[in-house]
């Protein structure tokens, strides 16, 4: 038997009436049902907002304007909404941050772009450092670009309920590192690591940086510029609501964009698109990392979130991310953990982002009971139930409501 806890309601309901960011809550897309949605940091919600914004779009502008389009604004439109997540959530000044194909090509562009700028310029320089316990395609990434050129893979052991910290990067990078791949926050436990010391050791060994900030982005304040950070790249369907398959973006520091030339060669890229000549001519700037034509139509929705972004502001809603995580740990304390649940996720809100993973040999089942009765977390083996708490569209209540059929599904599966 479950020992009730009604001080928990009062105390998320509390918590909501406290919660200056309450409201936003409103301009999502089925915030208004009972559905209970942990999933935030894989698939945010859609903003209200965007429901207008496609139909004018498409009425308006594909309809309206044609082809005129491209040269109206379409041509500019990765260019000023990476302006704009760089300045709302990555601390990057414009002309850094483009919009561009999905997180894995960008990814892979900017690694092999690194590598290759590295290498060039010391040919000892020939290792790719990432940790074992990366995203999937982050280590297939690097394993694939370390067998087209040549290369060798560095591989960081970590411990799952944590990522790579500073110590473990300090023993991995050396004079041979060219290039170190970093996940922000890590997508198993959470994790947030220490960006601007594990940058500083990166460079300290003559290594650049590609920080993968997927699970940060939109949620955790990022400082790119004043961390001396050299690469990122981000998702955007995450917390930034773009919606299914909306474009990643990247981030090149200007010190770095006219050293590094990325290997897919496409039209959009080159220095003048239309000039359509012989041969291939990187464009300067953020243009060099575009290859074909960008997906415009995929990256209309996010702006809705970026309007959302700029009125809340980064650091609030990384306040409201803190005391979600916070409050879900409280919970789980009382009613989880004596079900035999445990956190694999670090305790320390200060190294922790916008998700909490919780541990049982049930979880794979309790996630399939708790899909069925519309409480959506997600599943990542072994045994961890991911709780990703979206800040602007989650309240306390749903929080509260959903670690409570946890709780329920974990005791029908036991
Ligand atoms: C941390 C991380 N890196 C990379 C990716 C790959 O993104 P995409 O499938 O959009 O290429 C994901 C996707 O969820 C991710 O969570």
């Amino acid at each position: 038997m479950e020992v009730p806890h009604p001080s928990l309601e009062v105390e998320a309901a509390a918590l909501d009436a406290d919660d200056p960011l309450a409201s936003y809550r409103d301009a999502f897309v089925g915030a208004d049902t009972p559905l209970v949605y942990f999933d935030g940091n894989s698939l945010g919600r859609p903003p209200r907002a965007s429901a207008e914004r496609l139909s004018r779009f498409v009425t308006d502008e594909w309809g309206g304007r044609l082809i005129r389009g491209w040269d109206e604004a379409w041509m500019e439109l990765p260019f000023a909404i990476g302006d704009r997540i760089g300045a709302l959530a990555l601390g990057a000044a414009s002309g850094q941050t483009v919009i561009g194909d999905s997180t894995t090509v960008l990814l892979y562009k900017l690694l092999r772009a690194a590598l290759d700028a590295q290498s060039a310029a010391d040919p000892e320089r020939v290792e790719i450092v990432v940790g074992r316990d990366d995203f999937p395609t982050d280590r297939y990434l690097v394993e694939g670009i370390a067998a087209e050129r040549g290369a060798r893979v560095v591989w960081i052991d970590v411990d799952p309920t944590r990522g790579v910290d500073a110590d473990l990067l300090r023993d991995a990078v050396g004079p041979r590192t060219a290039v170190v791949l970093l996940s922000h926050v890590s997508y198993r436990s959470g994790y947030l690591a220490d960006a601007p010391a594990l940058t500083a050791i990166a460079h300290e060994a003559g290594a650049l940086v590609l920080w993968d900030v997927c699970h940060s982005a939109g949620s955790v304040p990022m400082e790119l510029d004043a961390w001396g950070a050299d690469l990122a790249v981000g998702c955007t369907y995450k917390y930034l609501n773009g919606g299914p398959g909306s474009p990643a973006f990247a981030y090149v520091a200007a010190r770095h964009q006219r050293r590094l030339t990325q290997p897919v060669q496409g039209w959009m890229g080159a220095a003048d698109v239309f000039s359509m000549g012989p041969r291939y001519e990187p464009a300067d700037g953020m243009r060099r990392f575009l290859s074909g034509t960008p997906p415009v139509l995929a990256m209309i929705a996010m702006q809705d979130t970026l309007d959302l972004l700029e009125e809340a502001g980064i650091a609030d809603v990384r306040r409201k991310s803190i005391a979600l995580t916070e409050f879900a740990l409280r919970v789980a304390d009382g009613i989880l953990v004596p079900l035999g649940v445990r956190l694999a996720s670090p305790r320390d809100p200060g190294e922790r982002g916008g998700h909490v993973t919780l541990s049982h040999p049930a979880m794979r089942a309790v996630t399939a009971r708790l899909w069925d009765d519309d409480v959506i977390p997600d599943y990542r083996d072994p045994h961890g139930l991911r709780i990703g708490l979206s800040p602007l569209s989650t309240s306390f209540t749903e929080t509260l409501a959903g670690m409570r059929a946890v709780a329920a599904a974990v005791r029908a599966e036991i």
